[in-house]
């Protein structure tokens, strides 16, 4: 299979509160690869924002290690971390976080002018992310002439346009109706699989999570049982090809109830190499074109700016 793009290990998040120690994640191993459309399911309260808060270096762990793309996330300083997650990382909001103000393109293009990408280049990214999410129609609307799966469309193009390594969500689905929702997630997973983009997305509802490549269920801040489709698809792929042949297997009950393979990952410290963390990045100094001189606005970093709305969701 393809090399991990994250690599969490051993990973804790304690906050105190008074003298409470609630740990929010308690100790969780897993890697994910590239391409992978990766859901994080549990309920309210188990963990999954922090998760995603702590792979995006919004917040950093109270102990363990993060690497991505071969770099480890948690050494990194806040400035680090800003340019960090401006070229590497795309994020998708529940609430889209999406500016009144400028249109779609507008908004998609946002997150380039931050990489000293000339104004041409800009639009021309901006309006294939848009034609790619299915909104070509739609281009000049602002986010109030748009219906809220219109919105979240500009919102995963936006998240799209820097070409990053992750894409993150956090119930991106949260906030739209039942029939808007499967649109949204089915559009997700399409452009996972067919731009083999890694997407990581946080849900509560199982149904959601199953559309998943794998599944990854978190209860109290550890992971209880990973899911993963790709294995059971080729199980079956593989079965059906022995049926062909003739004889099938010996079936142990009926084949209609073959349950699922599930990984037990209950034992952490599974293999993990550190590949990857060798593999420094050659891209951390993205040469910036010439007419578009690198504007440095640390103050732009749309996750910093939604952390509170969105920590406070759900
Ligand atoms: N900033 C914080 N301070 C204290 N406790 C927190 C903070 N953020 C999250 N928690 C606690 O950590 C646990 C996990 O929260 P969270 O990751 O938001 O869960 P989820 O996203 O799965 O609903 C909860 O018990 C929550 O109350
Ligand atoms: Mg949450």
């Amino acid at each position: 299979m393809g090399k991990p793009v994250i690599q969490v290990k051993d990973l804790y998040k304690i906050y105190m509160i008074g003298t409470n120690k609630v740990r929010a994640l308690n100790g969780v191993d897993f890697s994910i690869q590239k391409g992978e459309f990766c859901c994080i399911v549990g309920t309210s309260g188990s963990g999954k924002s922090t998760l995603l808060n702590m792979m995006a270096g919004l917040e950093k762990p109270t102990k363990g290690q993060i690497i991505i793309a071969g770099e480890h996330i948690e050494k990194k300083n806040e400035s680090q971390l800003v340019n960090f997650r401006q070229a590497h990382v795309g994020f998708i909001f529940q609430s889209y976080n999406l500016m009144q103000n400028m249109t779609a393109i507008e908004n998609v293009a946002m997150p380039l002018t931050f990489q000293g990408v000339s104004k041409a280049e800009r639009e021309a990214r901006a309006i294939k992310m848009l034609k790619l999410v299915g909104l070509k129609k739609y281009m000049k609307h602002r986010p109030g002439q748009m219906s809220g799966g219109q919105q979240q469309r500009v919102g995963i193009a936006r998240a799209l346009v820097v070409n990053p390594e992750i894409v993150f969500a956090d119930e991106p689905t949260g906030n739209l109706d039942s029939n808007t929702t499967m649109e949204v997630l089915k559009l997700i997973q399409k452009i996972s699989h067919e731009q083999n983009q890694t997407m990581v997305m946080v849900t509560h509802d199982n149904h959601l999570a199953s559309f998943g490549d794998r599944i990854i269920h978190i209860s109290d801040g550890k992971i209880i049982k990973i899911e993963d489709n790709r294995a059971v698809a080729e199980a079956m792929a593989a079965r059906e090809g022995l049926g062909a042949e003739g004889d099938a297997p010996p079936a142990e009950g009926t084949m209609e109830t073959t349950p699922l393979p599930v990984i037990d990952v209950t034992a952490p410290g599974a293999p993990a190499t550190d590949q990857a963390a060798a593999e420094t990045s050659a891209a951390e100094d993205t040469p910036a074109e010439e007419e578009a001189p690198k504007i440095i606005v640390p103050e732009y970093d749309p996750m910093k700016l939604a952390e509170n709305k969105e920590n406070n969701k759900d």
